[in-house]
This record gives structure tokens, sequence and C-alpha cells, in this order.
């Protein structure tokens, strides 16, 4: 009972990384106000804990949004009675060669995940001045805020653009013991049954003929962990930083990335104790909301085979 009291507000909850971390809140004694720009994932994520016997509630809300953050700043007020801590992860991913970048894109992924970034701390930290007694703001970056990526210009600006503005809020903040701090994830375990299931499992995939691809394994081997992060590590750190645990801890970026940034590239390249792929798909179990479902193989078969 780590959050014994407080109360949380969680903006973007799909089952995967917002909803296990809006699980772990609650289940660490936080009352949850659950947002999502799509209504129907907030309400599940919200059921499921309320199915736990934890305490959950649900709004829709597209955290770009002026009007939806107050709203639902508002609605965790008038249903739990405060604001303590926020999490923040809304936002579009846009993929594009920065020649052929169009500005509508640009504008969406760079417009939504800092705009996000903004509100969700304004809203949130302005009710937590009212209360007179400090909190806790977190937003969810990815090791993009940190490097560029082929293709990944958009994506890789606004995460930074988010960085910066969370270390400059920290700043902003701190003398109303407000803290504000980020996690960063890599590439997800989930990705393997989500966006990269047809490359794990297909076996007619193609590699695609685009600049700054890698493969599943070409990532594996470049993680010192030799795991990809779940979505439970994630939780696990914004259980922390949600908490009094971190209470003189502000400003911070916590990777939660298998050691990837922390190596020195030139010297630790990967591929010192191969693991093979099809061999990490074979031991993998899909979670849900954090809690190992079923194993992977179980769902989709074996994986294809790569030689
Ligand atoms: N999946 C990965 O491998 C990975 C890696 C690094 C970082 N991240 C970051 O982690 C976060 C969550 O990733 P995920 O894999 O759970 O993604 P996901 O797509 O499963 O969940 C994101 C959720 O945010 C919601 N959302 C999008 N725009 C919103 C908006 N404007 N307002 C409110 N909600 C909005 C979506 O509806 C969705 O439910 C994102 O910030 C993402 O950039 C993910």
């Amino acid at each position: 009972m780590r959050l014994q009291n407080k109360v949380a507000v969680v903006f973007g909850a799909g089952p995967n990384i917002g909803g296990t971390i809006a699980h772990f809140l609650a289940r660490e004694g936080a009352s949850v106000l659950v947002t999502d720009i799509v209504a129907e994932a907030a309400r599940e994520t919200a059921e499921f804990i309320q199915g736990k016997n934890l305490r959950a509630a649900w709004a829709a809300c597209n955290a770009r949004e002026e009007a939806d953050v107050e709203a639902a700043i508002r609605t965790a007020v008038e249903t739990f009675g405060r604001v303590d801590v926020i999490v923040n992860m809304a936002g579009r991913v846009h993929w594009a060669h920065t020649l052929d970048m169009r500005l509508d894109d640009w504008q969406d992924a760079v417009g939504s995940f800092a705009t996000a970034g903004l509100l969700t701390t304004q809203y949130a930290a302005r009710q937590m001045i009212r209360q007179g007694q400090g909190g806790s703001i977190i937003h969810l970056l990815s090791t993009a805020a940190h490097f560029g990526e082929a293709d990944g210009a958009a994506y890789c600006a606004a995460k930074a653009a988010l960085l910066n503005f969370a270390r400059s809020a920290a700043m902003d903040l701190a003398h109303h013991q407000i803290r504000v701090n980020t996690v960063t994830p890599c590439s997800m375990e989930h990705q393997l049954w989500t966006l990269m299931k047809d490359e794990v499992f297909d076996p007619n995939w193609k590699v695609p003929d685009r600049t700054g691809f890698y493969s599943r394994q070409e990532y594996l081997d470049q993680l010192p962990l030799r795991r990809f992060p779940r979505a439970s590590d994630l939780a696990w750190a914004t259980v922390f930083l949600a908490s009094d645990e971190s209470s003189c801890i502000t400003g911070i970026d916590i990777p939660v990335d298998a050691g990837l940034r922390h190596k020195y590239p030139t010297w630790t390249p990967g591929r010192h104790h191969p693991l093979s792929i099809q061999d990490y798909v074979r031991k993998t179990f899909i979670t849900r909301y954090g809690e190992p479902n079923e194993p992977l193989t179980e769902r989709f078969g074996q994986p294809r085979n790569t030689e």
C-alpha cells in the first residue's frame, strides 16, 4: 500500500502500458481515474481494476485538448476528492523519412505528445497547488527522446520536447513540492504480439524496404539484459516515482530499457550472449494490465524460422 490515500489520473490507458500502470497504482492503494481518447479503452481498464475490488473510475479525454484535460482533473476531484499523481503517455506516432515528412503528421506528433505534456501538467499542478501538499507528475518517454532514429524524426522530436519540458516544469514547480519526472522505455515486449507480430510469426513476412529497419533479433541482441521491457517493469518505476519513497527526486528520467542507453555501443555492440528471438518468444506470455495471460505460442503458433 505504497500509495494509500493518494488519487492518480492516468492519461492514455489501453491494456498495455497505461492500463498496467493504472492497475499497479490502484494495487498500491491509489484511487485512479483512467482516461483515454478512446472511451472504450478507458472504461475497460477501469472495469478491470474495479473487478479486483480496487478503486477506479473512467473518463474519455483527449489529452491535447484543454477543455478535456480540465474536465478530467475536475472529475478526479469530484469523484475522489483530490489529485496527487498524474501519469501521461498520450500522443500519436508518425513514421516518415525527413524528406517525405508531411507537415500535418509532424504537427500531429509534436503537437500531441508535447501539448498533452503541457496541459496535463498545468491542470494537475494547479489542483495540487490548491491542495497545498505537493504531488508527483510522471511523463512516459521513449528511447526516441534521447537518440536520433531513421524515419523517426517526428517521434524523436516530440519525445525530446517532452523530456526537456518535464525538466523545466520540475524547476518551475519545485517550490510547491510538485515533482516532475519521466520514465523511458525502449521497444516493449508487447510489440511481439502487437505491432511486430507478423515479423515474428508470419512465415511469408518480408523485410520491409525502408531505411533504418532493424529486426526483433537485432534489437534483442543490443539489450544487455537480453530482454524487452514489460509494461509491469514500467509500472513499478512509475509506482516508485508516484510514491513518497521518491519525495526528494525531481527532474530525472528513469530508463527502463534493459541497459540499452547506458552501454557504450562501440565497445558493447551486442551479440555477446546471443539469444534467438524464437527461444525468447517461446518463453513469453501475453500480458494484459501487467498480468500474464497466455503463452504467446498458444495464441499464434511457433515463431517463424529466420535461419
Ligand atoms: N510500445 C512501445 O514499444 C513503446 C516504446 C517506447 C515508448 N512507448 C510510449 O509508451 C506510451 C504507451 O505505449 P503503448 O505501447 O501502451 O501504446 P498503446 O497505443 O497501446 O496505448 C496508448 C494509449 O494512448 C491513447 N491516446 C493516444 N492519443 C491520446 C490522446 N491525445 N489523449 C488521450 N489518450 C490518447 C490511445 O488511445 C491508447 O489507448 C506512449 O507514450 C508511447 O510513445 C511505447
